[in-house]
Parts: structure tokens; sequence; C-alpha cells
């Protein structure tokens, strides 16, 4: 089954060709960085108008990329929520009209549960169950995943995501935006011991996050150290990210223990990071645990894991109906 997937759900406008959810003949993605970096974060009405901008075209080149032409695709698969309720208004009416004047079924896809699909884009993935972490810009989770569209919370941050922690302690050290990639960097030069910061791990047996706290202790250790903070860059970072790395690496690997799974996977765009998933890995080393991590293209938000997760809907006689609409938030699943 050839599926056309399109994500639109935040500031990237992705489309991709996937055969039978597993072979990406193309994955297409145009980032918005440019539109948004100026104002330090995303501005959700320019982020929709360049959706509109950037939809046809980006579809094109996937298509003509993947080798095929329109009258190939079978079904499409669509990001329907959770993000910005404009962004993800483009994309579905896109998919909507494509979808009715070519005849073909179309499926919305919760743009989480394509994140913990990315993993199967990849040779080797994981075999069911298994616990995966989800760590990106807007969410971060644990969860039990049973199959590709069964899949369990068990627990998530009660207040900032881990990459908007990334993105807020950029922002106040002027790294700029997105700040994951700028830390990560960063964090290389610095030394993670010389400056300590909290690890929230809240109840040690259970599996939510907390992440606003350690943004507020970067903010009080810059306030509290005068210019004095300005050399001392590398080494805040180093010690932010390891104390987010510190909390992430423990839980999703006692989540692991806990379902007695001896496999976990790391998804979503902090996944891209380099301290992480070194030490995820070495953690797991020792407790016996294989990781299975997305390459750093399929981390962060693309079209291919969004027809990857339709493909097993679609495969099932599940579609979408046209009076279907989008939804900002993320609903139980
Ligand atoms: N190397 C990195 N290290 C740490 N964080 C990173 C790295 N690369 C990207 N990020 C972070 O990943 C986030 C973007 O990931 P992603 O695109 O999956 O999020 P999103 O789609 O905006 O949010 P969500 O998936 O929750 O709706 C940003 O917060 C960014 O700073
Ligand atoms: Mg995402």
């Amino acid at each position: 089954m050839i599926i056309l997937g399109i994500e639109t759900s935040c500031d990237e406008t992705a489309a991709s060709i996937v055969v039978d959810g597993s072979e990406i003949l193309s994955s297409v993605v145009s980032s918005q960085v440019d539109v948004h970096y100026k104002y330090g974060g995303i501005v959700p009405e320019l982020a929709s108008r360049k959706h509109i901008e950037d939809i046809v075209p980006i579809v094109k080149e996937a298509v003509t990329k993947a080798g095929i032409n329109f009258k190939h695709i079978d079904a499409l698969a669509v990001t329907q929520g959770p993000g910005l309720i404009g962004s993800l208004i483009v994309g579905l009416s896109f998919a909507k009209s494509f979808a009715y004047t070519l005849g073909i079924p179309w499926i919305g896809i919760n743009h989480l549960e394509g994140h913990i699909n990315s993993v199967f884009l990849e040779s080797n993935p994981p075999k069911f169950p298994f616990v995966s972490l989800l760590a990106s810009g807007g969410h971060t989770g644990i969860y039990y995943v049973k199959y590709h569209t069964d899949i369990e919370l068990m627990g998530q941050t009660r207040d900032d995501a881990a990459g908007e922690a990334f993105d807020k302690v950029s922002k106040v050290l002027g790294l700029g935006y997105p700040g994951g990639i700028e830390i990560d960097r960063l964090a290389k030069k610095g030394d993670p011991a010389k400056i300590v910061f909290p690890r929230t791990y809240l109840d040690k047996s259970d599996f939510d996050f907390s992440f606003s706290g350690i943004k507020t202790a970067v903010n009080r250790y810059i306030q509290t150290h005068g210019d004095e903070y300005k050399d001392q860059i590398p080494d805040i970072i180093a010690g932010f990210q390891e104390s987010v790395v510190d909390v992430l690496s423990y839980k999703v690997l006692n989540a692991a223990m806990e379902k007695r799974c001896d496999q976990i996977s790391i998804v979503g765009g902090v996944a891209a990071n380099s301290r992480l998933r070194e030490r995820v890995i070495k953690d797991a080393e020792t407790k016996g645990i294989k990781v299975h991590i997305p390459s750093i293209d399929l981390c962060g938000d693309n079209a291919a894991m969004i027809a990857a997760t339709g493909y097993h809907y679609l495969k099932n006689g599940k579609a979408s109906d046209i009076s279907d609409d989008v939804y900002s938030k993320m609903t139980a699943s």
C-alpha cells in the first residue's frame, strides 16, 4: 500500500511517500525556522500562512522524489492533532480535498502516535510490547506500546516538555531558537559536573516528569552570577542537559523494568540529543535492555512517521470521514 503522509502540526510542512508502513520512498520536510527565528519562538498565525504557501510544492516534491505519480497513491494519512489549530487545518483540509479528488481513503493520525511509530521506519524495529520515551517540543511521556495503534500512557510531564526546557534555557542564555541543537553542540565544550542543577524525579516510582524547576534553577543561577555567567555558558548548559538526561534515562529504564520489557525506544525531537542517546544506551546495557532510536531525520517532525502509522489503521479498514476535524490538545487514546 502506497501512502502519502502529510504533517503540518507545528512549524514544519512535511510530505512523504511510504510503502507498507515501513519503506520510505521520499520524505520532504520544509522547516519554518527562518520565519520564526527573529521572534524567538513560533508565531502561530505566521506558521499557518507559511503552511498554505508550502503544502502544494512540498507534496509535489515528495511525489516526484518517490518516482511515482498521483494515481499510484492508494491512501493518505495526515496529522489531525495535537498541535497548532491553524497549522493542522491547512494539512487536514488539503488531505480531505486531495483524497476526495482522487477517490481514495484517508486517515487522521495522532501526532504522538506518529512519533512512537517512527522507530518502525528503521531496520530491526522493536518487537511488541515495548516501552517508549517520547520527548519533544510539546510533550514528554512514557508509553507502553502493545501494538502500532494500541499505546498506553504510563506517565507524562506535569508542566514543561523536555524540548520546551531546552528551548527556554537557550532563549534565556541568548542562544537562539530552536534551542535543542545549539545546547547539544555547546554542551560538548562544557563540564557537566561543574555546575550541578537539581534533578526533579517527583515520585521515583512513577513516570511523571516536571521540567519547569530546572528552567527556573538556570534562570536563578544567571540572575545571581552577574556578568560572570557569560564565561560559563558551556558549563551551565552541560549541567542543565545532564540533569534532564539523568531523569529521562532513569524513568524510561524503570518503566521498562516495571513492565518486564527488554526493549525500549526513544522518539521525538529530543531523541536527537547526542548525550541522551549515549546515556540511555549505556544505562540500558547494564540492565540487558536494547534501545531503539530513530535516525536524526526521523526524530523531529516528519510525514513518514504519519504515513507509517496510517498504514496500520488503513490496512484494517479504518478511515476518516470528511466531517472529521482537527484537535489542538491530546485526547485520551
Ligand atoms: N539535539 C537536540 N537536543 C535536545 N533537544 C533537541 C535536539 N534537537 C531538537 N530538539 C528539541 O526537539 C523539539 C522539537 O521536537 P519535535 O519537532 O518533535 O517537537 P514538536 O513537534 O514541536 O512537539 P510535539 O511533537 O510535542 O507536538 C524542540 O524543543 C527542540 O529544541
Ligand atoms: Mg513533534
